[in-house]
């Protein structure tokens, strides 16, 4: 989502502050802004709607290497349109201060309206824009910029990760609510950072701000006021793996080489946790209280995770036959919560606002949360009560993929080693799930090879095709909605996922001659009346996992069970197809249009 960076030390802090925002700016691009001081005590702010990158040029032209504190962003438009004036940072009337904000505020057209009323003159749409002149009311004679920031956000509503620069003496706040911001020492300066990702490279160690920690940075150093009035922050972070930007291997996108390495990933996940499954040591490693005293799984999460969270509750519903709900992270503020509920919150950033916003509406006698992220020092992993890593490494592409596969991989894992030891599977059956589970590898591996030439020679057939059906039943389904997920992101063309048993009382209307149909087949026989229904209409259907041998020209079905997360490995000529056609589309498969990587909006 929107990017936050800041810097203070000797020399070109604007330069250091470009240099972090360039590396944040895969998660979100709509536009980007530089404010900084100079050594004399000038100002420079450049902004733009063409990228980090265009930054450069017209901070060297104004003297970027003379600046001693400057903070960045980059933008994903919330309120007001995408343009260079609504970029930030955004600067007060006098143009001594700017800040630069990330978050929503809920109530910024009352406060608009006081502080218009009040004299403050505004120039821009975006409700940030109420923060720098709440803050130009607080800095009074005499007072530091933090304690006024403290000040200025106390009428605010919403969330926020904010940071202050003031041009004349050349400090630094940050202050966040609900939203992410650290802080890191680089031995030559000071950073604030709304993800450790933009300074990985030149930090060992980063601190987290806690809601309403508020931070100056100025001549004197550091100093941190806690919310509860002490002056101590919290301990430090390593800085995580997956912060550290991957190359694009052979590929010229870094989402071609995250679907690749697909079977690797699934590889690191199985080696680190499948030897805990058995004896249940991983569930009991993570501080769970026993599966026996656990009644109900709820997942919950957005998108690609809460696809994931289904095949997960796959092994705990299937396998286990454990009551197991999967839930829209946005809409679980309705749900009526069971007593003695396991809830698993799964987000790869782990900053998914409407994922936090979900948690804080639990019911505080209900059952443990366990945060399954790809961001162990996220604020999902630090509010949850237990947390399991899902290491994917770093994953640069907006759309998901090898995260996918990690969570997938990593939940059910985490399901098998907590119905291990509780005497609800058959140990014939628990046997068949862990030689699927250490298969999956290969499968995945094989997946890729195989489909890739289809795939390729399908996006060029399907190139016009204005819509696309994903069907699945049971296990398959959910492999069917990632599909369709992925495609619409990346290609921008309609795609809808249905149960293929639905197919008649509705979207069947949908096929017509040439409609694309995508079959996720986990060997169901009866997929193929459905099948039937599409092509006697004329739809292309694409049959992905097949499982059906021909004898004397007859369709066979193999009768084969399937694991309880269903097909995974059918997941991968999905991704590949809707990569293909987007590149074919000429899209920018990195960074879909509206979207970004981590959505610390609600
Ligand atoms: C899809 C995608 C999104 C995310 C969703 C949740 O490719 O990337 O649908 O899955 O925004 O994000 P996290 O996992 O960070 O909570």
């Amino acid at each position: 989502m929107c990017g936050i960076t800041a810097y203070r030390g000797p020399t070109a802090a604007a330069g250091r502050a470009r240099v972090a925002l360039e590396r944040l700016e895969y998660r979100g691009y709509d536009s980007a802004g530089i404010a900084a001081r100079r050594a004399d005590g000038t100002s420079l702010h450049v902004r733009t709607v063409d990228g980090v990158a265009s930054l450069s040029g017209p901070l060297e032209a104004r003297g970027m290497d003379a600046t001693t504190a400057a903070i960045g962003h980059t933008r994903w438009a919330t309120h007001g349109g995408v343009t260079e004036q609504n970029a930030h940072p955004i600067e007060d009337c006098s143009g001594r201060l700017f800040v630069v904000h990330n978050g929503i505020i809920e109530n910024a057209d009352v406060l608009r309206a006081d502080l218009l009323a009040a004299g403050h003159r505004f120039a821009t749409e975006v409700d940030s824009e109420v923060i720098v002149h709440l803050l130009e009311q607080a800095l009074r004679p005499g007072r530091g910029l933090g304690d006024a920031l403290a000040e200025a956000v106390r009428p605010l509503e919403g969330s926020w990760a904010i940071v202050a620069l003031d041009t004349r003496s050349g400090a630094l706040a940050g202050t966040a609510h609900g939203s992410p911001l650290i802080y890191a020492d680089a031995g030559d300066g000071m950073y604030l950072a709304s993800d450790v990702g933009a300074v990985a490279p030149m930090i060992d160690d980063f601190r987290v701000l806690e809601d309403d920690d508020v931070v100056q940075l100025d001549g004197d150093g550091l100093r941190w006021h806690r919310a509860d009035g002490s002056s101590r922050p919290r301990g430090r972070w390593p800085v995580p793996q997956t912060a550290l930007l991957a190359s694009t291997g052979r590929h010229r996108d870094h989402m071609g080489n995250e679907i690749d390495e697909q079977p690797a990933v699934a590889r690191r996940v199985i080696d680190a946790l499948a030897p805990g499954i058995s004896d249940g040591r991983l569930w009991r490693g993570l501080g769970l209280p026993p599966l026996d005293g656990i009644d109900h799984v709820a997942v919950l999460g957005c998108g690609t995770s809460l696809n994931a969270g289904r095949a997960i509750a796959g092994a705990f519903g299937r396998l286990g036959a454990m009551p197991t709900r999967s839930l829209i992270a946005s809409e679980a503020g309705h749900e009526v919560w069971e007593p003695r509920t396991l809830v698993i919150a799964i987000s790869q950033s782990g900053e998914t606002a409407d994922i936090l916003r979900a948690l804080e509406r639990l019911p505080r006698d209900g059952g443990p949360v366990l945060a399954l992220t790809n961001n162990a020092s996220s604020s999902l992993a630090r509010r949850a009560d237990a947390v399991i890593d899902c290491l994917a490494g770093p994953e640069i592409g907006v759309a998901a993929t090898k995260t996918f596969i990690a969570q997938v991989l990593t939940g059910v894992c985490v399901a098998l080693s907590g119905l291990s030891t509780t005497g609800r599977v058959d140990p014939n059956l628990f046997a068949s799930e862990l030689r699927a589970l250490t298969a999956t590898p290969d499968a995945l591996a094989a997946a890729l090879e195989t489909w890739r030439p289809t795939m390729t020679a399908l996006a060029s057939d399907f190139s016009r095709a204005s819509g696309f059906l994903f069907l699945g039943r049971g296990g398959g389904l959910v492999y069917a909605a990632e599909g369709a997920l992925k495609l619409k992101e990346l290609s921008y063309r309609w795609a809808e996922h249905q149960p293929a048993g639905e197919l008649k009382h509705g979207p069947l209307a949908l096929v017509d001659a040439g409609t694309p149909v995508f079959v996720i087949d986990d060997g169901d026989p009866r997929l193929e009346v459905d099948i039937a229904e599409v092509t006697a209409r004329g739809g292309r259907v694409v049959r992905i996992g097949e499982r059906v041998l021909r004898v004397g020209g007859l369709p066979l079905h193999l009768p084969r069970r399937g694991p309880s997360w269903g097909p995974l490995e059918t997941v991968v000529p999905l991704q590949m197809f809707a990569r293909e056609l987007a590149l074919r589309l000429h899209r920018d498969v990195d960074k879909p249009r509206n979207l970004a990587k981590s959505v610390t909006v609600s």
